[in-house]
């Protein structure tokens, strides 16, 4: 079986194809076109550029996917496409243009979540469940249950920012430019490597609460409050010192509050996804707390980490095994910028 899928909730344009044989996913091309150059001068994506430039992109990026996989549009079996959540602009692009293809190649198109996407992303190892996902993405940071590929419920989120935008925001306080993930994580990893200790404390929120819920937003906004009583040759060089304690301090909480939860819900696997899974620090630590509690320890390579069709072709596989899309189905479909897992 062949899947080609498509994702343009952000300001990533990409398509890709999977192939499935005996129950084994294997991405045969992953083509993302990134306008991260283009929303870097405006310190953040904006809805309406984004959308012209998937606009601009698709046929293209959809085009090269087909040709790096050596596939056909004929030989696919099934077409999938991200509907939400996302900016709803970035959405349309992608469905309208799915839709379409749905219409004129007569194939089944089905409808994927973005977020169990990034989970998915996962998927291509075996899955030891129980399960928990962490996910944590510029718009989202979740724990999500898994008792099964498809079955699965969210214990807990952030109540403010996600762990992406706290970095992002981070960011633009400390002049560093968009996005602001791996620029953070750069200057950090400069700090460890220099061996200096840092006397700068950062609050590590909702680490004791007695749920699975986070918070970000306090943190950055104490990150600001030390910036703004450094004057700007102190903010240039304590830079790094600076990432790495904020670093140190999301990574803190995030892995924290996932031990007490894989511990409370007996999971045998932890998955970390979305962007800031591609964060190193982050990996370790997670990784050392499911070494700590002797289960399984998986995140997607980091190709597959930000925002890319190949995860939604991955996904896709799993939710056919539970039902099959009809032929006409495309009429259903529609972009939902607020579809929550
Ligand atoms: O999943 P993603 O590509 O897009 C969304 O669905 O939001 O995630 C993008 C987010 C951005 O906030 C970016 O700064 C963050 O992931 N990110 C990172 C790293 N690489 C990307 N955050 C921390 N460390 C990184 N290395
Ligand atoms: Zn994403």
């Amino acid at each position: 079986m062949k899947i080609f899928s498509i994702e343009t909730s952000c300001d990533e344009t990409s398509a890709a194809i999977v192939g499935v044989s005996r129950g084994k996913v294997e991405i045969l091309s992953n083509v993302v076109s990134s306008q991260i150059e283009i929303h870097k001068k405006y310190g953040g994506v904006v809805p309406e550029v984004a959308a012209r430039h998937h606009v601009k992109n698709i046929l293209p990026v959809i085009d090269e996917a087909f040709a790096k996989a050596k596939v056909k549009p004929a030989q696919i079996d099934f077409i999938s496409v991200t509907a939400g959540p996302g900016l709803i602009t970035s959405l349309m692009v992608g469905v309208e243009t799915a839709k379409t293809l749905s219409y004129v190649w007569r194939k089944p198109l089905l409808a994927v979540n973005h977020m169990y996407a990034h989970i998915a992303a996962n998927f291509i190892e075996p899955i030891k469940f129980p399960a928990l996902a962490l996910i944590v993405s510029g718009g989202h940071t979740e724990l999500i249950l898994l008792k099964s590929h498809q079955r699965f419920e969210k214990i807990g989120q952030t109540i403010d920012d996600a762990a992406g935008e706290a970095f992002d925001k981070v960011a633009k306080l400390l002049d560093l430019g968009y996005p602001g993930g791996p620029i953070v994580s750069a200057q950090a990893e400069k700090f460890q490597e220099s061996g200096l200790e840092s006397d700068l404390e950062l609050p590590r929120p909702m680490v004791t609460s007695p749920n699975f819920n986070f918070s970000f937003s306090g943190l950055k906004t104490a990150v600001l409050y030390k910036v703004n009583k450094m004057k700007p040759a102190e903010k240039k060089k304590r830079t790094p010192e600076i990432c790495f304690e904020f670093q140190e301090a999301v990574v803190d909480v995030l892995s924290k509050k996932t031990a007490k939860a894989a511990k409370k819900f007996g999971a045998k696997t932890i998955m970390l996804a979305g962007g800031v899974a591609a964060n190193k620090a982050l990996r370790q630590r997670m990784g050392k707390v499911a070494d700590d509690l002797e289960i399984n320890f998986l995140t997607p390579p980091f190709s597959l980490c930000t925002d890319n069709a190949g995860m939604i072709a991955v996904a896709s596989h799993f939710l056919l095994q539970k039902k099959k899309p009809q032929l006409n189905g495309w009429k259903k479909i529609k972009a939902n910028p607020n579809w929550e897992l």
